[in-house]
């Protein structure tokens, strides 16, 4: 073929789109407050959103205070986060030189896996679990090896062993609290784990809400093969701001960097995630404040003849629909201005997820539930 006529053969762009991208589901956009507020007929205000494990106290009130003050934002932020890392330091008691921050938990999971795997490599999921680790292994070209979690949404240790075994994959996912379920890995499980020939990641999303003295965090300097990630969008009320960070081995971390975009975090990122630490006592009784109303919400949801609730570390609250569709109760809610989260998976089928708001939140829910309860 010469030049001229293989310049001119039909060229279609998006075939040239990787294979693994365009056997992927395609992109579901979740519907932005705006849209949602115009559909429901209801002012953002009278929107309650129990549906995304967000924060509805809100941030702390320094948050508001720097971010109306930054000094450079139209400087680049700092590509090693080190006023941030210092920080972090002293609320994790993890040495320096083992963190690394991030735009989310999520940007984190990405990189992780584009750390470690080679198209064709595997992962481990543990599922039910939080999307984002089969989602980002199947974008990076993993095989994605799930083994079930148990019927109380515990860890499957006999499987995990033998799949780890028979498949020598690369890592481990484990959200502990688990999302949607809270429940969490137990010292012995992880003490196992860590035996094996694998990466584990932590998910420490939710720890505030378990207690951080059930955080392994500290750990993983002495654990070549553990990463614990973390994240600002729960406890800190900064699920907008996109602002997560991670513990790393001494190893790992020294490659990470490498791979890093030199200014993932954003200034008023950095400046909100700093203001945070510095009010971690007040946002921490705010914690106290929705781990109280999670239990209230436990009870209320337990005596409810249509719903069974599973016991919950994080700042949600899994439940079974029983004699009644998931889907209807969501769509009932919906028109009443409550969002929670529902599941179509064949484990999760008629289950619905409910953040933990606040007291007056769970008010208005229970008035509707109520009345459910009432006429079933
Ligand atoms: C287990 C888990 N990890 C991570 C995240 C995402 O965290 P981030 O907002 O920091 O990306 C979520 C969000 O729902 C989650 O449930």
């Amino acid at each position: 073929m010469n030049i001229k006529s293989n310049l001119n053969r039909t060229f279609s762009p998006s075939n040239n789109i990787r294979n693994i991208v365009r056997e992927l589901e395609p992109y579901k956009p979740i519907l932005p407050f705006e849209i949602l507020s115009q559909q429901l007929g209801r002012s953002i205000s009278e929107i309650i959103k129990l549906d995304a494990n967000e924060n509805l106290y809100g941030p702390s009130p320094l948050v508001s205070d720097v971010l109306s003050k930054l000094d450079f934002p139209h400087i680049y932020p700092d590509p090693e986060n080190q006023t941030l890392r210092q920080f972090l330091s002293q609320y994790t008691e993890v040495p320096y030189e083992n963190l690394f921050a991030g735009a989310g938990a999520d940007e984190i999971i990405d990189l992780v896996i584009r750390l470690f795997i080679d198209p064709g490599d595997s992962i481990v999921d543990c599922q039910p679990t939080f999307g984002m680790y089969s989602f980002d292994g199947a974008v990076n070209g993993a095989q994605v090896l799930i083994v079930e979690r148990t019927l109380d949404f515990g860890l499957d240790t006999e499987k995990l062993i033998e799949v780890i075994s028979k498949n020598n994959p690369k890592i481990l996912f484990i959200a502990s609290p688990n999302n949607p379920d809270g429940n969490m890995i137990t010292k012995e499980q992880l003490r196992v784990l860590l035996n094996l020939p694998i990466v584990v990641i932590l998910d420490e999303a939710y720890v505030e809400f378990a207690g951080l003295e059930n955080s392994y965090i500290k750990w993983v300097p002495e654990n070549s093969n553990l990463i614990v990630l973390r994240t600002f969008s729960k406890w800190a009320g900064l699920a907008g701001l996109r602002v997560g960070y991670g513990a790393f081995p001494t190893e790992i971390i020294e490659e990470l960097w490498k791979i890093k975009q030199p200014y993932n975090v954003s200034v008023a990122a950095t400046a909100a995630a700093v203001a945070s630490l510095k009010d971690s006592k007040n946002l921490l009784d705010i914690v106290s404040l929705i781990v109280a109303e999670r239990e209230r919400m436990y009870t209320l949801f337990a005596d409810m003849n249509f719903l069974r609730p599973y016991p919950s570390w994080g700042n949600f609250i899994l439940c079974e629909v029983q004699s009644m569709s998931a889907s209807d109760l969501l769509a009932k809610l919906r028109s009443e201005g409550i969002l929670v989260r529902y599941f179509d998976t064949d484990r999760l089928s008629n289950h619905i997820r409910i953040s933990v708001g606040m007291p007056r939140h769970t008010d208005l829910l229970t008035d509707i539930l109520n009345d459910i309860n009432g006429s079933i």
